[in-house]
C-alpha cells in the first residue's frame, strides 16, 4: 500500500467517564484527560481516540447524542477540548474523536421537532412508519422491536440500539448534508480524524419486511436487515467525498458485517475509511456480539486462525487496526487467558501477540496495567444498557439467574468501563466522590502508582514494547513488514514479519507447559522477548509457558 502519516500511530483510547475525574463529582471529565497527558506521554501513546463527549443524555453513555456541535456539561466545555487538543498536541499526541451518524439521541433538537409536527423538515430526518402495531419483527442490539411507539400518535420510529437512540433516515440527502457539514466544522478544528460509530447500519433493507424469528421472543436480530445492505456504498462513497477527503485525516470504522471480498471497498486505497476493525476474533467466545448466552468453546488454534484469517485478508488491500481490548469488549486478560492463568507473563505474552500484528495496535485504558473482570453480585449493579438486556433475555431463553448473571459478567461492557484505577486509595484516586459506576476489586493492587517505574511491571512492560515499535532497530519491519502466518504447535500463535531486507518471526506460548517449535534451517538471533532467553538447538525451539519471543534471521 501507499505509505501513509497514520501508519506509526500507536493508539490509545479514553473511555472519559471512567479516565480521570478532576472535579470531585465522580465522572471522569475532558480536564481529567489534559492533566494525564504526561501519563499518556510516558506511555509513549501518539494519538488518543476519545469516546464521545457530546452534549448527551447519557443513556448510552455519550453514544446518544443530542447536540453534535456542544460538549457534555459532566465532561466539561468546549474550551476544555480546545485546550485538550492544543496540550497534547505540545506532547505529540493526535486527538480522534468518535462519530456518531447512525443515530442520535431522541432528546437531539431535530428528533423533539419531529415529534411534535408531524409536517415539520425534521420528521423526515429519521424513520417513522404510521401503524397500530410494530410494522416488523426485528429485534434491536439492545433488546426489545427496533420499533418504539409515539405516545400522541399510532406512529412507530427505528432505533437500531437503545429506544433513545433513534436512527437517522440516511436516505434524504437534507439529512446527510447536515451531517456532512458538522463532520467538517470538527475537522477544520484540528482533530486529526474519527473513529466512526456503526457505520454500517445506516442502510436498511426498504422492504422493512418480517423475517424468520430467532428467539423465543417471535424477533429476529436486526442485524441481517439492517447491517451493510445492498446500496450503503452510495452513502458511505459520498460521506467520504464530502468530508474526509477534503482533510488530511485518519478514519477508522466500526464497520461489523462487512465480508473480507469487500475490504477493497471500505478500506482499500480508495476505500471509504482508512482503516476498519475486524471483530472476528473479539467476539470469539461467543455467537454474536447481542448473544452472550450462546457461548462458544475457542481453542488457541481458533484465535490462532481468526487472527491470521483477518491479517491476510486486509493485507492484501490495506492497514489493520489491532485491539485486544474496547469499551464494548470484557478485559482481554480474562477473555483470552484461562482462569489458572491470570498472570503477569500471560498477560504480557497476550499483548506482545496482538501489539506485533501489521497495523495500528490500539490499547484500551487499563490495558496497559493487565486489568481483569470483575464479578458482581446482582443485576442491580450494572449500568450498561446491554448487560441488562442480555440478562433479562438470557431468563426468557431459559436460564437461571445464577446462569444469566455468570453469562453478563463474562461478557458485560461495564468490564472495561470502571474506573481507572491510578492509585490504591479510596475509589482508586480516580475522584474524591463515589464514582459513577464500581472499581474493580482488584484495584489497591492494579493501579498505575504501583506500576509506574517498576521493573517488571505490566506497565513498564507496554511501554517498552511500544518504544521497540516506534524507535528501535527494526522499527521498519515491525510495523512496514509484510506479514503471514508460521507452523506452531496448538497452544502457540506463530507469525512471521518481513521486508526485502529482514525478517523477524514471532512466537507466542498460550500454554501452561513448555512447547517444542520446529525452526526453519535458518541463523536466528533473539531480539525481544517478554523476560526469558530463547532455547534453540538443532532448529528447535523450547518455548517456555507464556513465552513471547521475537527471532531475527541473520547472515551466517
Ligand atoms: C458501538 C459503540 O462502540 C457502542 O458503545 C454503542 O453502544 C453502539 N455503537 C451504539 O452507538
Ligand atoms: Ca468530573
Amino acid at each position: 500500500m501507499k505509505k501513509q502519516w497514520w501508519q506509526e500511530e500507536v493508539v490509545y483510547q479514553i473511555y472519559p467517564k471512567s479516565f480521570y475525574d478532576s472535579n470531585g463529582d465522580g465522572f471522569g471529565d475532558l480536564r481529567g484527560i489534559t492533566e494525564k497527558l504526561d501519563y499518556l506521554k510516558d506511555l509513549g501513546v501518539t494519538m488518543l481516540w476519545i469516546c464521545p463527549v457530546y452534549q448527551s443524555p447519557m443513556d448510552d453513555n455519550g453514544y446518544d447524542i443530542s447536540d453534535y456541535k456542544a460538549i457534555a456539561s459532566e465532561f466539561g466545555t468546549m474550551e476544555d477540548l480546545d485546550e485538550l487538543i492544543l496540550e497534547s498536541g505540545k506532547r505529540g499526541i493526535k486527538i480522534i474523536l468518535d462519530l456518531v451518524i447512525n443515530h442520535t439521541s431522541d432528546e437531539h433538537s431535530w428528533f423533539q421537532q419531529a415529534l411534535k409536527d408531524p409536517a415539520s423538515p425534521y420528521h423526515d430526518y429519521y424513520i417513522f412508519k404510521e401503524g397500530y402495531q410494530e410494522p416488523n419483527n426485528w429485534r434491536s442490539v439492545f433488546g426489545g422491536s427496533v420499533w418504539e411507539k409515539i405516545s400522541e400518535r399510532d406512529e412507530y420510529y427505528f432505533h437500531a440500539f437503545g429506544k433513545k437512540q433513534p436512527d437517522l433516515n440516511w436516505e434524504n440527502p437534507k439529512l446527510r448534508n447536515e451531517i456532512y457539514e458538522m463532520v467538517n466544522w470538527w475537522l477544520d478544528k484540528g482533530i486529526a480524524g474519527f473513529r466512526v460509530d456503526a457505520i454500517t447500519f445506516i442502510k436498511k433493507d426498504l422492504t422493512w419486511d418480517s423475517r424468520e424469528p430467532d428467539g423465543v421472543d417471535g424477533l429476529v436480530k436486526c442485524t441481517s436487515a439492517s447491517r451493510n445492505q445492498p446500496g450503503i456504498g452510495e452513502f458511505l462513497q459520498e460521506l467520504k467525498e464530502k468530508t474526509f477527503d477534503r482533510h488530511e485525516c485518519v478514519t477508522v470504522a466500526e464497520a461489523a458485517g462487512v465480508s473480507y471480498d469487500e475490504l477493497d471497498q471500505f478500506m482499500g486505497e480508495n476505500g471509504y475509511f482508512s482503516m476498519i476493525f475486524d471483530f472476528r476474533y473479539a467476539d470469539l467466545d461467543v455467537a454474536s456480539g447481542s448473544e452472550w448466552f450462546k457461548r462458544i468453546d475457542w481453542s488457541v488454534k481458533d484465535l490462532n486462525e481468526k487472527i491470521i484469517a483477518s491479517q491476510m485478508a486486509i493485507q492484501k488491500y490495506g492497514w489493520s487496526a489491532n485491539f485486544i481490548e474496547n469499551h464494548d469488549q470484557p478485559r482481554a486478560s480474562s477473555k483470552y487467558l484461562r482462569d489458572d492463568q491470570y498472570n503477569p507473563d500471560a498477560i504480557k505474552m497476550l499483548g506482545a501477540m496482538y501489539f506485533f500484528l501489521r497495523g495500528i495496535p490500539f490499547i484500551y485504558q487499563g490495558q496497559e496495567l493487565g486489568m481483569h473482570n470483575f464479578q458482581w453480585e446482582k443485576i442491580d449493579e450494572f449500568n450498561d444498557l446491554s448487560s441488562i438486556d442480555q440478562y433479562y433475555r438470557s431468563l426468557e431463553e431459559g436460564f437461571d439467574q445464577k446462569e444469566a448473571l455468570h453469562f453478563v459478567n463474562l461478557r458485560s461492557r461495564d468490564n472495561s468501563r470502571t474506573p481507572f484505577p491510578w492509585t490504591k486509595e479510596k475509589y482508586g484516586g480516580f475522584s474524591t466522590h463515589k464514582p459513577w459506576l464500581g472499581m474493580t476489586e482488584e484495584y489497591p493492587s492494579v493501579n498505575a502508582e504501583e506500576q509506574i517505574g517498576k521493573e517488571g511491571s505490566i506497565y513498564e512492560f507496554y511501554k517498552e514494547m511500544i518504544a521497540f515499535r516506534q524507535s528501535g532497530p527494526y522499527k521498519d519491519c515491525l510495523i512496514y513488514g509484510k506479514i503471514c502466518p508460521v507452523e506452531s504447535s496448538e497452544n502457540v500463535i506463530a507469525y512471521k514479519r518481513y521486508t526485502e531486507d529482514e525478517t523477524i518471526y514471532c512466537w507466542f506460548n498460550f500454554g501452561n507447559e513448555e512447547s517444542v517449535e520446529e525452526l526453519e534451517p535458518k541463523n536466528l538471533k533473539q531480539i525481544w522477548s517478554n523476560d526469558k532467553t530463547a532455547q534453540i538447538e538443532n532448529h528447535k525451539l523450547r518455548l517456555q509457558p507464556f513465552q513471547a519471543l521475537l527471532l531475527k534471521e541473520i547472515e551466517k
